[in-house]
């Protein structure tokens, strides 16, 4: 029986973060060839191990440095002989703090390596895509994407600049055989959240999600070409609310704000 992603070869960043590695190992499991994109040497070296692939499979890289994205592109373009045929774009960094508590090169990075990398890595990639008539690019989102959501106000900025990305792409890239994914999880239970967000979740019931079922909606969105996927109820219906009426959303986190202006008090 063919595996759905049967001698593909896929490029995922943050691959070996709490939902990276979960879909990289769902993506070799159905026949992929993976390339594993990681800021830590030392976690890219035991996500290979685990997963019984050489390590030419994988890079470890930091986005802040500009030269991260040739670096990504040429060695992947190597290792799969010039044909990439999806990126996963899941790396991603946040802060939960005040505004303007937040150190300005902080704020700078969250939107380098959540927003920049995708565009930087997406316009590298595109040509040999639409050369070769097929390709497909994933982004991974958030809900706070769609909200804009205080306290995470610069991570809320880099996703909605993603999502933006994503729709813009996926229109202007109609007909070229290359597909655009977006996929928004809300909460999930992984090392990207601090304690004191998982202290700021507890206190306001906050719906949180396994890095688990998150990879595989991931993972099963790739495989139907959705454009987009908003995960959780009610969170996928506040998502869309925000769009046409935020005012209501506005009143919805109120409660939300107050605890967490409680949380950076003093
Ligand atoms: N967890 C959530 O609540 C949640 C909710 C919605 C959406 N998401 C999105 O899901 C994606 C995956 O996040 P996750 O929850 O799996 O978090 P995670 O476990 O922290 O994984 C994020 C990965 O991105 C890598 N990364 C961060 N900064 C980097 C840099 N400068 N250069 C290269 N790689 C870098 C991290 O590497 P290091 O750890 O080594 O720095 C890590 O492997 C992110 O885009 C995130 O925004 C997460």
């Amino acid at each position: 029986m063919s595996q759905a992603f049967e001698q593909k070869n896929i490029v995922v960043t943050g691959a070996t973060g709490g939902i990276g590695f979960e879909i990289v190992k769902r993506l070799k499991s159905q026949g992929a060839n993976v390339f594993l994109v990681s800021h830590d040497p030392i976690a890219l070296a035991s996500s290979l191990s685990e997963l019984g692939l050489s390590h030419d499979k994988g890079i470890a890289v930091d986005f802040l440095q500009p030269e991260s994205i040739n670096q990504v592109i040429t060695t992947a373009n190597q290792v799969f002989d010039n044909h990439i045929d999806t990126l996963v774009n899941c790396a991603g960094m946040l802060s939960f703090a005040p505004f303007e508590q937040t150190d300005p090169d902080l704020l700078q990075a969250i939107l380098q390596v959540n927003l920049m990398t995708p565009m930087r890595l997406m316009h590298g990639l595109l040509p040999q895509m639409k050369a070769a008539g097929q390709g497909h690019f994933v982004n991974v989102g958030s809900t706070f994407g769609s909200i804009g959501f205080g306290f995470f106000a610069a991570y809320s900025a880099s996703k909605f600049g993603l999502r933006g990305l994503s729709e813009a792409l996926r229109r202007e890239l109609e007909g070229t055989g290359v597909k655009v994914t977006y996929v928004a999880p809300r909460a999930v239970k992984t090392p990207l959240n601090s304690d004191k967000v998982y202290t700021f979740a507890k206190k306001t019931k906050m719906n949180m999600d396994e890095p688990t079922w998150v990879a595989e909606q991931v993972v099963s969105a790739m495989q139907q070409n959705k454009k987009d996927v908003y995960l959780g109820f009610p969170e996928k219906l506040f998502a869309r609310l925000n769009g046409f009426l935020p005012r209501l959303v506005d009143g919805g986190l109120r409660d939300q704000m107050k605890q967490a202006r409680e949380l950076f008090k003093g």
